[in-house]
């Protein structure tokens, strides 16, 4: 008690085997065994097994300890010891303790070790995210972002993120959040920071964005959120085959950064890593119009024209290890920018990526229309209002070049790589047609 002991974080506690040591942190769980109990402390680190034996404590102390509640807030000290039967391989023989803050019994903690419904837990999502498995997917989510980030700023892009609120729709009218705020013209939440990012990369080559963006998505799908977070990069001088080498070498990478830092989340998570480690160039690259005869011969109902759905997006993916490459889908499917085939006009030089496994397109992209007339008459047919586009415009003004980009969904990715099997679970707090609590 008097003498002074390091604070560590669980996840460093085995480094202090035959020490003293304090942790703060959170009662898990707790085991008792007559004249012994085990506290199981979380701290946002690691979970450490703790043992108070009776014999060896002050008495109020450990009666304080036995009858604690789940997730009381405390602080311990003790010696830390391996033990192979722990958890961690490490255990800690609580020598002193204080109580920060004890959960009374009157209002118990609502998250017990019994199974609760997804709803009932959504709704206490505040909480929830202290358990293991969500601890383990939010884990994975930021060495996801990580690893997005360190790919592109160590391969020449620069980071320069786009406004949220936006006059003018990117990815078509349906899907948009209208904001009643602004004076004298209509603003949205962005779906997409593409078009900010076409005048970013004239202005610096190679950009890239990353941020929230917003859908006002009507259906309840797995795959969906109303709010979701996206990378964009945009590259200058660039066509449809960058795009694609550029989203193959980020996804292997972002892979392998997963693979290789998060082994213990992945196994909490119970995901096969065989299937990640797959993940290798090249990834397999076929056309629309191949895609359609694929989805004929397997019973889809679609037609050439017709865009996927989900059904058919997972039909698809089921032949592949990897990530399938599906490009030149119809231009009427896709958004007013994309630039078409010169060989073939009704087709559009964009690209999607389908994960394997059935999650779905985790990325979209293509070549942009450079040409200023082409532009006009795709705005015109789309019935997009040219005010809220003349910026844009000016792009093809002022020094137009072929350029290209693409976005890439995190939370549909992170869903890939914990193999969940809703979207839901990958953000902390999700936001759907029929959920914006807590
Ligand atoms: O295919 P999308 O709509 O493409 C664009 O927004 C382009 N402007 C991007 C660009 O070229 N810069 O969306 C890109 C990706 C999808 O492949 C998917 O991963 C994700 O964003 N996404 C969603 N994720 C979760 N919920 C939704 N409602 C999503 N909509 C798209
Ligand atoms: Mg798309």
């Amino acid at each position: 008690m008097f003498t002074h002991v390091p604070r560590v974080p669980i996840r460093h506690a085995g480094e202090h085997a035959g020490q003293s040591v304090e942790i703060a942190g959170w009662l898990y769980n707790l085991r008792k065994s007559g004249k012994i109990v085990f506290p199981l402390l979380r701290d946002g680190t690691g979970i450490l097994q703790c043992v108070a034996v009776k014999s060896e404590l002050d008495e109020a102390l450990f009666e304080t300890l036995k009858n604690l509640t789940q997730e009381s807030s405390l602080i311990v000290r003790g010696r830390v010891r391996a033990e192979a039967r722990a958890p961690g391989g490490f255990e800690m023989d609580i020598e002193s303790a204080d109580v920060v803050q004890r959960v009374p019994e009157s209002d118990p903690y609502p998250i017990t070790p019994k199974e609760h419904g997804v709803d009932f837990l959504m709704d206490h999502r505040h909480l929830w995210l202290r358990s293991k498995r969500q601890h383990a997917i939010l884990g994975v989510r930021h060495e996801v972002i990580r690893g997005i980030r360190d790919y592109f700023d160590s391969h020449g892009f620069t980071l320069v993120d786009t406004p949220i609120f936006t006059p003018a729709a990117c990815e078509g009218t349906t899907t948009l959040f209208e904001v009643d705020y602004f004076e004298g013209e209509k603003v949205y939440l962005t779906q997409s920071g593409q078009l900010y990012n076409e005048a970013n990369a004239m202005a610096f080559g190679k950009v890239y964005c990353f941020g929230p963006t917003f859908r006002a998505e009507k259906s309840k799908t797995r795959r969906h959120l109303t709010e979701f977070w996206m990378v964009e990069p945009e590259m200058a001088y660039a066509t449809l085959d960058d795009v694609k080498r550029v989203a193959e070498e980020l996804i292997v990478f972002v892979v392998g950064r997963v693979l290789e830092n998060r082994g213990r989340e992945l196994a909490e998570l119970e995901r096969d890593t065989a299937r990640l480690e797959a993940i290798r160039a090249p990834f397999p690259r076929i056309g629309y119009d191949e895609a359609v005869e694929r989805l004929k011969r397997k019973g889809s109902e679609i037609e050439w024209g017709g865009d996927f759905g989900g059904t058919d997006e997972t039909l698809l993916s089921e032949d592949f290890d990897r990530p399938v490459m599906v490009d030149r889908y119809p231009s009427r499917v896709k958004a007013f920018y994309f630039q078409p085939d010169p060989e073939r006009a009704e087709v559009a030089l964009g690209v999607d990526l389908l994960a394997p496994e059935g999650y779905g397109e985790i990325v979209g992209g293509g070549q942009r229309i450079h040409d200023l007339d082409l532009l006009l008459r795709r705005i015109e047919e789309h019935r997009l209002p040219r005010e809220a586009f003349e910026w844009y415009l000016d792009l093809r003004k002022y020094g137009s070049v072929p350029h290209a980009g693409f976005g890439m969904g995190v939370e549909r990715f992170v869903a890939w790589m914990c193999g969940l099997e809703h979207i839901r679970e990958t953000i902390a707090y999700p936001r759907m047609l029929n959920r914006t609590r807590p």
